[in-house]
């Protein structure tokens, strides 16, 4: 018995930000994006078609949303924007990530609430929250249809998971126009990232067939898609066809969540500073590697990806594939040699995502 749950709307094509005030059917929004979106033209893009609905602009978002500055962030928003009823995030896994903290109503409004219900597990008041738009300017997040954010304490040195079953966006526009300016540093990370997340929902306790029939597609695609486009980034035809590849990873794993390589990936972001999308795919082998053998249906699924017919094909096709991208696939390459590796797999196995991992680590 499985169940598979998605409530995003999804408006996906070249030119689909068109679509954006008629999603926002007469609400007045807060725009949540990154530095470069305005000197991009990307908020022009935006005032152009939103007008006098567009109340307001928040344009500091850094990668890796932390606690720090979230807080005096969401306390301005919540002051200075206390009744406009939705918030527009436009940017990668960290804009998106951010608008999801913004969009939650706390008693008082302040960020200390939200803190402590993340520290403690604790569910918000449902009233009161803003609506969500994601609109990706990357191709690998699935942020933008998925209802967690990850929000870092590196002051602590640790994260934490936002959750709220109303953290959903209401809607995603997917539109390859907009990531055709993306760096090639930042189109690898995020792609790989993709990767990553439809692998992880393969080999996941929580899988079901409509996960898997979406991963293995988004897997594919990825492959045959993201060398190509680290050629040719400003091709529109490759660029919609990755962005649909990470679409589907993210509607893949926003029913399983993520697992081992993720859970590996946090304290080396944490500790060395490594984009996501490289600390959370470099482990994909080695990980790929544990994964075959516990289960057939998994087993066949991740075989096809590879068009492999042994395990042993498919792990080395992966291996190819990554170093082919300038990826290093060895975790002493990341400060972490033999001994180390080994104590974080088994602290990463025990993590909350590390447990969904289709196998128990001894
Ligand atoms: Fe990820």
């Amino acid at each position: 018995m499985w169940t598979y749950h998605n409530p995003v709307a999804i408006h996906a094509g070249p030119g689909r930000l068109d679509r954006l005030p008629e999603l926002l059917a007469g609400r007045d929004c807060l725009l949540v994006t990154f530095p470069e979106a305005e000197s991009l033209g990307l908020v022009q893009q935006l005032r152009q078609r939103l007008g006098s609905r567009l109340r307001g602009v928040v344009d500091g978002i850094a990668p890796n949303p932390d606690v720090q500055w979230l807080a005096p962030l969401y306390d301005r928003v919540h002051r200075e924007y206390a009744e406009v009823p939705c918030i527009v995030a436009l940017g990668g896994g960290s804009a998106i990530d951010s608008a999801k903290a913004l969009m939650c109503a706390t008693p008082t409004r302040r960020f200390s609430e939200l803190l402590q219900a993340l520290e403690q597990g604790l569910a918000l008041p449902a009233a009161g929250h803003k609506a969500l738009i994601a609109i990706p300017t990357t191709a690998g997040t699935g942020s933008e249809v998925t209802p967690w954010a990850t929000i870092w304490d590196q002051a602590a040195g640790r994260k934490h998971s936002l959750h709220q079953h109303w953290t959903w966006p209401e809607a995603a526009i997917i539109d390859a126009q907009l990531m055709q300016s993306l760096p090639a540093g930042a189109t690898l990370a995020s792609g790989l990232d993709a990767l990553s997340h439809a692998l992880e929902s393969i080999w996941n306790r929580h899988r079901n067939p409509v996960s898997t029939a979406l991963a293995v597609n988004a897997a594919r695609r990825t492959l045959a898609t993201l060398p190509a486009l680290m050629q040719d980034l400003g091709s529109l035809p490759l660029r919609s066809r990755m962005a649909e590849a990470a679409l589907m990873a993210g509607l893949a794993f926003s029913n399983t969540r993520t697992a081992l390589a993720h859970s590996l990936s946090y304290d080396i972001t944490l500790r060395h500073g490594v984009a996501h999308g490289i600390a959370c795919s470099f482990s994909l082998p080695l990980v790929l590697e544990m994964a075959l053998g516990a289960d057939d249906e998994a087993d066949a699924a991740l075989l096809s990806i590879f068009d492999a017919a042994t395990g042993e094909l498919a792990v080395q096709r992966l291996r190819n594939f990554l170093e082919g991208l300038g990826v290093a696939t060895d975790p002493a390459h990341y400060g972490l040699p033999g001994d180390e590796w080994q104590q974080l797999l088994q602290s990463a196995a025990s993590g909350p995502r590390g447990r969904n991992f289709i196998r128990t680590l001894e």
